[in-house]
């Protein structure tokens, strides 16, 4: 085998030197420098000098985070400093008691107040890494605290953590020879629902929580699996430190030495000056909880000083110096009253479980999601059944599972099997129940009340015609109170007759005409995303106003000219003639047009600049900083240019952002340029 010259052996280190920097403002700083263009060239040419060299691959090389091959079993490692756990506390009684123990101890003085370091409580998994002179060497499991299993190949592929440690100025004296960090491995809520989209779409099991699949990503034997699941890592707390080294000398400086070293570290970690301050701080992330991007299932509490920590020492594997503050639990029990149907947009039935209100996690709970029958009999939920429900964050609460030994108590109410009606329970119409489907449907259309409601709600709603200020409860009001019969008539309501409807006022009513009025100027694509044909979403509907650009030529096209139309399959395009063959529908479609309904002809701007984009087409991955995607998506369009879902050969080009999805890859695959956000700023501006 050729060995590599000097020169060679040089360019790999400066290459992974290099990617590692790029790969930390990315992941942990969420501060890129470089396009990822740009990163994957590097990339691509430290992979190559290292197939042609293996000699120049070392552990702490990037190219390491894809996986390795797989292992027949973990190896065992002993944590020489144990991982403990932590006492819990329920309430702030729980907590006046925890610092009263602490202040025993230690003897506090008048003038000394006791501080505390403040953090999330991660719903993940702790590990233990170990750093040799800054290169990350091994990592593990908790296991029973003394005892992990070596998961250091899967470790390797988490983005977010360091490989190498970063030292200030070169200097060495800034990195202790071993060191020995604890963290938490955990799933974003948005990762894990793409995970469980994915292995749902591929026939695979999917997983309860973002904790559990955390952790069935993280106990792999093949890491090149955890290196295509999105695992983030947090660090907080040391185990070993070489022996001389001066480690920072509070919780809160030792968080922010490890940060600079290289280590991510959570950004909502505060010091609280007293246990008012704690308590503020709990309340704050609590009310706050569900807009986190990661599960949290309390705060944990330490005492700020390590010399403290010292001195107070462990009781039974956990120590006296902090303490997890756990929030209400999010599952509760209670009793199944009744299942009612409720009758969407589309005539979708979906079960819905009234309940003896019940406090799930500090809310009270009346009504949960049983999603369909399919649900129903795979969990075998019955009427009277006592049952256990689950709200996590502002997901819509639902039944988690009967607690079937209640059945077998004497006394219970009788059990009774849920059944889908044989009737719409809105309208009367016949339900029907395709083999192929999991769903049943009112057959009524939007003659459906129910189904014809969910309609305005759509057609009003932002994505569609965007009338700010018509929501949900004002379309029901408004339709309740016959005003609306139809989408139309939307367009002709009078101010007076707003206002007097409950809880509304002139200045309101008169605010909602304006944003009315307003809304009639839109796009062709939004227009016919509005009109609520069955499977034509935002995508298809952007495709459409794409190759039609007008609403007669829509209205003419046959099965196979909509059939030819990117992301447009055969059952949509029948959905899409069939739509116009309704009269009804036609109808109504011409009176908005009529009501002044408007968008620009492309064709009439074609030459203008706000065009420059005309015949291109782009796909958007990953989370943009600067707009949301949807924003971005509009931008685009207002340009000319049509946004897809799927990269093809003939894609113009993928707008990744930041964590972009499988996308990425076969924008690469298939040679279609990828842009980051700076340059999609500059093609909006162009
Ligand atoms: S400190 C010596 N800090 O909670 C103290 N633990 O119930 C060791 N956890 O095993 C833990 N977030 O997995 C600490 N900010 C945080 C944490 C945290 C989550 C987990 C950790 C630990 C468990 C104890």
């Amino acid at each position: 085998m050729k060995s590599a010259s000097g020169a060679q052996k040089k360019r790999a280190e400066a290459l992974r030197k290099e990617l590692n920097t790029h790969n930390h403002q990315y992941h942990v700083l969420d501060d890129p420098k470089i396009s990822d263009a740009q990163y994957d060239a590097l990339f691509r040419e430290l992979q190559e000098l290292e197939e042609k060299y293996p000699a120049l691959k070392s552990a702490d090389s990037p190219t390491q985070r894809v996986g390795a091959p797989p292992l027949q079993n973990f190896a065992t490692v002993a944590h020489s400093v144990p991982m403990l756990s932590l006492a819990n506390a329920f309430s702030e009684e729980d907590m006046q008691a925890w610092e009263k123990r602490i202040a025993d101890r230690i003897d506090l003085s008048e003038s000394d107040t006791l501080e505390f370091a403040a953090e999330p409580k991660l719903d993940g998994l702790a590990v233990s890494l170990r750093y040799e002179d800054g290169v990350f060497v091994q990592g593990a499991t908790r296991g029973d605290g003394s005892q992990g299993e070596d998961i250091t190949l899967n470790l390797r592929t988490l983005s977010a953590l360091p490989l190498t440690l970063q030292v200030s100025g070169g200097k060495s004296a800034g990195l202790p020879k071993e060191l020995i960090v604890r963290g938490e491995v955990f799933m974003e809520k948005a990762a894990f629902t793409a995970l469980n989209n994915a292995q749902r779409k591929s026939g695979n099991k999917e997983f309860a929580n973002p904790r559990n699949a955390a952790a069935g990503s993280l106990r792999l034997l093949d890491s090149s699996i955890t290196a295509s699941r999105q695992l983030s890592l947090y660090v907080y707390a040391l185990g070993d430190v070489s022996q001389g080294f001066k480690v920072p000398a509070t919780q809160q400086s030792m968080l922010e030495w490890l940060a600079k070293i290289g280590f991510p570290v959570c950004s909502e970690t505060k010091v609280c000056a007293n246990l008012s301050a704690c308590f503020d701080y709990y309340n704050d992330i609590q009310s706050r909880r569900s807009a986190l991007p990661y599960e949290i299932d309390g705060v944990v509490f330490k005492v700020n000083e390590r010399s403290r920590q010292q001195l107070l020492g462990q009781v039974s594997r956990a120590p006296r110096w902090a303490i997890a503050y756990k929030f209400p639990a999010e599952e509760s029990v209670t009793h199944l009253i009744e299942v009612e149907f409720q009758v969407g947009r589309t005539g979708a039935l979906t079960p819905v479980a009234r309940l003896e209100p019940v406090s799930v996690g500090g809310v009270t709970v009346s009504n949960a999601t049983l999603h369909n029958l399919d649900e129903i009999t795979r969990k075998d939920i019955r009427v009277n059944d006592k049952v256990i429900i689950r709200r996590a964050g502002d997901v819509i609460p639902e039944v988690v599972r009967v607690v079937l030994d209640d059945r077998k108590q004497a006394g219970t109410p009788r059990r009774r099997k849920i059944k889908l009606p044989e009737t719409c329970p809105v309208c009367g119409s016949p339900v029907e129940h395709s083999a192929e489907e999991a769903v049943a449907r009112c057959t009524a259309g939007r003659g459906c009340p129910a189904q014809h409601k969910e309609y305005v709600k759509h057609f009003a709603s932002r994505r569609a015609m965007d009338i700010d200020g018509l929501g949900d409860k004002l379309v029901e009001q408004l339709m309740d109170a016959g005003l609306v019969k139809r989408v139309d008539d939307l367009f002709a309501l009078r101010i007076e007759e707003i206002a007097e409807l409950p809880r509304m006022g002139v200045k309101s009513a008169t605010n909602l005409v304006a944003s009315i009025e307003a809304s009639k100027s839109t796009t062709f694509a939004r227009f016919i995303f509005a009109l609520g044909i069955r499977e034509v979403g935002e995508t298809s509907a952007e495709n459409l106003a794409g190759a039609f650009r007008t609403v007669e030529q829509l209205e003419a096209a046959d099965v196979a000219a909509l059939e030819a139309i990117n992301d447009i399959g055969p059952i949509v395009a029948n959905n899409i003639i069939a739509y116009f063959a309704d009269s009804n529908n036609v109808d109504t479609m011409r009176a908005l047009l009529s009501a002044g309904v408007h968008w620009v002809e492309p064709d009439a701007t074609s030459t203008t600049q706000s065009q420059s984009l005309d015949g291109t087409s782009y796909v958007l991955t990953g989370t943009l900083s600067s707009m949301t995607r949807d924003e971005a998506k509009r931008l685009l369009s207002d340009k000319g240019a049509r946004v897809v879902s799927s990269v093809s050969a003939k894609t113009t080009g993928l707008i990744a952002g930041d964590a972009p999805g499988s996308k990425l890859a076969k924008a690469e695959n298939l040679g279609v340029p990828v842009l980051d956000e700076a340059q999609l700023q500059l093609l909006l501006k162009s």
